[in-house]
């Protein structure tokens, strides 16, 4: 289990939004749902997804425009790991942050960890009145999933 009870609670405490906004925290447990169901099929690291699914919006200073909301989470990452708020090995904290880096502008990624973190944020983009299109999704499971929605 990748998600503590302290780690949410520094998550919390560090969050500048609305932790019951668009960019709050059930979009993140409906990143995580959409992301562990994604794995199942994508073979995609569990941790990894469960980790980017509550972080990779933590850094927002707006519910708009922040184009560097992905770096920033990128980089403050590293300070929960160096605080033990979580464990990843080496390689799985390096998908991490590059998942959380390029979520914002870009597309796909070869690596399938990385590309199923991206189609479960985006197949929430319903909430915010956006029809996830397939042509954009990262995985084929994905874009199967945005095309049932
Ligand atoms: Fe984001
Ligand atoms: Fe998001």
């Amino acid at each position: 289990m990748a998600l503590s009870k302290e780690l949410i609670a520094r998550l919390r405490k560090d969050f500048c939004l609305d932790w019951h906004g668009d960019h709050g925290a059930s979009h993140w447990a409906r990143v995580k749902q959409n992301g562990l169901l994604l794995a199942q099929e994508t073979n995609a690291d569990f941790e990894v997804v469960e980790l980017f699914a509550f972080v990779h919006d933590s850094c927002r200073v707006n519910e708009w425009e922040d184009p560097d909301h992905g770096p920033r989470a990128a980089e403050y990452v590293e300070r929960l790991r160096f605080e033990k708020l979580f464990t990843l090995g080496d390689g799985q904290f390096r998908q991490l942050q590059r998942a959380c880096s390029g979520h914002t502008h870009e597309t796909t990624n070869a690596d399938i960890t990385i590309a199923t973190c991206w189609d479960a944020d985006r197949l929430d983009l319903p909430r915010v009145g956006i029809t996830p299109d397939p042509r954009y999704m990262a995985t084929d499971v994905g874009a199967k999933m945005a095309r049932e929605k």
